[in-house]
């Protein structure tokens, strides 16, 4: 799922990192010439295991970023997919970890908790009885992961991302999309219909941030862990909250409020997301709130819309 919104930032980072050449994209999509260019980059299937046998082999890969999946509200518009990409997709890729003994990362989310988690704020271990199928995959992948561990000694790491804001690349379907949508209104019409209720508060992260947790996590000594899933999160907010701070860039600004059916979702989902073990144990630490993030989206997009 390397084409996505946190799979082409993090391709970034990795390369820059460990070296153009040691860091190989891979998804179904056709790659653009940027992509091309930037280094290597292989068709893979996660529904195909056979094909993702050949890509471990051939290239000697050591570690795995498993990134390939449908998110929330694209889920629930098409659960036998989702059921497909998200658990199968998933098996495929942990069978081959455990197979070539792999450092293998999965995301989860905020969205791995439904509304009898405690909401405000929602612990690393609390009950998750999460009601899309988005949020099923990825318990379902949390303990799976968890259970590969104790059995086989897989290294099987997990970050539970609240919604993710970037400007260079499109988000994927997911019920925070529209703490990225706004900034493209904004600068583009000046004017933004949310399907959010204004006082809908969900977790957030600036990709910066998102990708460099990641980074960190993956860099740490085995044994520098005491549980193999955490929560990051950076900020928290609502809408009303984001276009206060939008509209200090974009001072007429005007939204209207236009509530659908990720609404529900929304709701079922954290408020604040505590990362409190994440900090204590690993040292994890963002740097965007709010305004921070807010800044830097609008000096990153305006350009685009400057006509
Ligand atoms: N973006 C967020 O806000 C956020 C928050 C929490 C967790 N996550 C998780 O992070 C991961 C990446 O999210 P994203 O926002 O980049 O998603 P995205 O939708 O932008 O990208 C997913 C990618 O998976 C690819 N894909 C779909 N089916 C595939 C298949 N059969 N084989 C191979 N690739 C396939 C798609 O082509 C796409 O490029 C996901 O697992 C998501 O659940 C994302």
């Amino acid at each position: 799922g390397g084409l996505g919104q946190l799979g082409t930032g993090l391709a970034k980072v990795l390369r820059q990192k460990y070296g153009k050449n040691n860091v190989i994209m891979s998804d179904i999509l056709k790659p653009s010439k940027e992509v091309v260019e930037s280094g290597p980059y292989i068709f893979a299937d996660i529904l195909d295991f056979k094909c993702l046998q050949e890509m471990v082999v051939n290239n000697r890969i050591d570690w795995i970023i498993h990134f390939s999946a449908l998110l929330s509200a694209v889920g629930e518009q098409n659960v036998p997919l989702a059921i497909r990409v998200n658990i199968e997709g998933l098996h495929n890729v942990m069978e081959l970890a455990k197979q070539y003994r792999l450092r293998i990362f999965v995301p989860s989310t905020i969205g791995a908790f439904g509304p009898e988690s405690p909401r405000n704020p929602t612990p690393n271990l609390c009950i998750q009885r999460p009601k899309t199928i988005y949020g099923v995959s990825k318990v379902h992948g949390e303990l799976l992961g968890e259970y590969y561990y104790h059995k086989f000694g897989l290294d099987f790491r997990c970050l539970r991302f609240p919604g993710v804001i970037s400007s260079d690349t499109n988000p994927g379907g997911g019920t925070t999309d529209y703490a990225v949508q706004i900034f493209h209104d904004a600068l583009k019409t000046r004017q933004f219909q949310c399907y959010l209720k204004p006082d809908t508060r969900l977790p957030m992260m600036y990709i910066t941030d998102a990708l460099r947790s990641l980074c960190e996590f993956m860099a740490l000594p085995p044994e520098a862990l005491k549980q193999r899933t955490y929560n990051v999160t950076a900020m928290s907010f609502t809408p009303e909250e984001i276009v206060k701070s939008v509209q200090r860039h974009v001072p007429d600004l005007q939204v209207s409020y236009a509530p659908d059916s990720r609404q529900q979702i929304a709701d079922s989902w954290p408020q604040v997301f505590d990362d409190s073990e994440a900090r204590a144990e690993w040292n994890w630490k963002p740097q965007y709130d709010i305004d921070g993030m807010v800044d830097i989206m609008v000096e990153a997009l305006r350009p685009k819309y400057k006509n």
